[in-house]
């Protein structure tokens, strides 16, 4: 059954939104934790749009679950990545002027550069996913990396507008899920998933954990955040 790791990303953009102090990441992670994920999740972008490099050493210190930290293969954020030692590190793609993480990682075409930082990271005990488009050739060269997980990019099945798409995008997700198992890849997903959408993907029962933002963090502002958290573990696990 898979579990929730939240993304606490949105928490320090609408603190950015004023540049001072609150919301506070460190005091939502708390929140998350005791609400029942089993971890937290931030993305330390290169353009520091929300997630800070203070944020990322102090929720090193008090976060008590798992520290999930999402980084690019720029090198500034490698060398604080090894500083940090989070507990697990998925390696993205990024791009200055995206919204948000747009596509997986082309490991094929970067596949050097991603060994190299997989195997610094797993000599410092760092668990490592990446994170990749539900493509077999991707898939396959990943694991050549030598990464303990994937995280297959679900924002395509999250965008797909009709029912026939919906279903063509998520058996593409089960099929890729699948192929990772087969060949020794533990497998987590992520992008886009909501109250609405998550429940097939979550009932494909070799994901691990299922990395959740925006929506939980949209919701938080109407409900709170311990609800919001509760709310998505419940059909998680339903
Ligand atoms: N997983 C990864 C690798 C991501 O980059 C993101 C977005 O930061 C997420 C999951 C969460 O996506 P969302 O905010 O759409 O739930």
């Amino acid at each position: 059954m898979a579990n929730l790791c939240v993304n606490i990303d949105h928490i320090a953009t609408l603190r950015q939104a004023r540049g001072e102090f609150e919301p506070n990441p460190i005091d939502a992670a708390k929140i998350v934790e005791k609400a029942g994920a089993i971890g937290i999740t931030v993305h330390l972008r290169e353009d520091r749009r929300h997630i800070n490099d203070n944020d990322v050493y102090l929720l090193r210190k008090t976060v008590k679950t798992k520290l999930n930290l999402e980084m690019s293969i720029n090198k500034d954020i490698v060398d604080i990545a090894l500083d940090v030692v989070p507990d697990e590190a998925t390696i993205v793609p990024e791009k200055r002027k995206e919204l948000t993480t747009e596509g997986g990682l082309d490991v094929i075409n970067n596949f050097n550069k991603i060994k190299e930082i997989v195997t610094k990271l797993r000599l410092k005990k760092v668990i490592v996913s990446l994170f990749v488009n539900p493509d077999i050739r991707q898939i396959k060269y990943a694991k050549e990396t030598g990464t303990d997980y994937i995280e297959i990019h679900t924002g395509k099945y999250a965008n797909a507008k009709t029912s026939k798409d919906i279903r063509k995008e998520f058996f593409k997700i089960k099929k890729a899920a699948y192929f990772a198992h087969s060949i020794g890849l533990k497998i987590n997903a992520g992008h886009g998933l909501n109250y609405k959408n998550v429940v097939p993907v979550a009932k494909i029962p070799i994901i691990d954990d299922l990395n959740i933002g925006h929506s939980i963090i949209s919701r938080a502002v109407m409900v709170g955040l311990d609800k919001a958290v509760k709310d998505m573990i419940k059909l998680i696990k339903k």
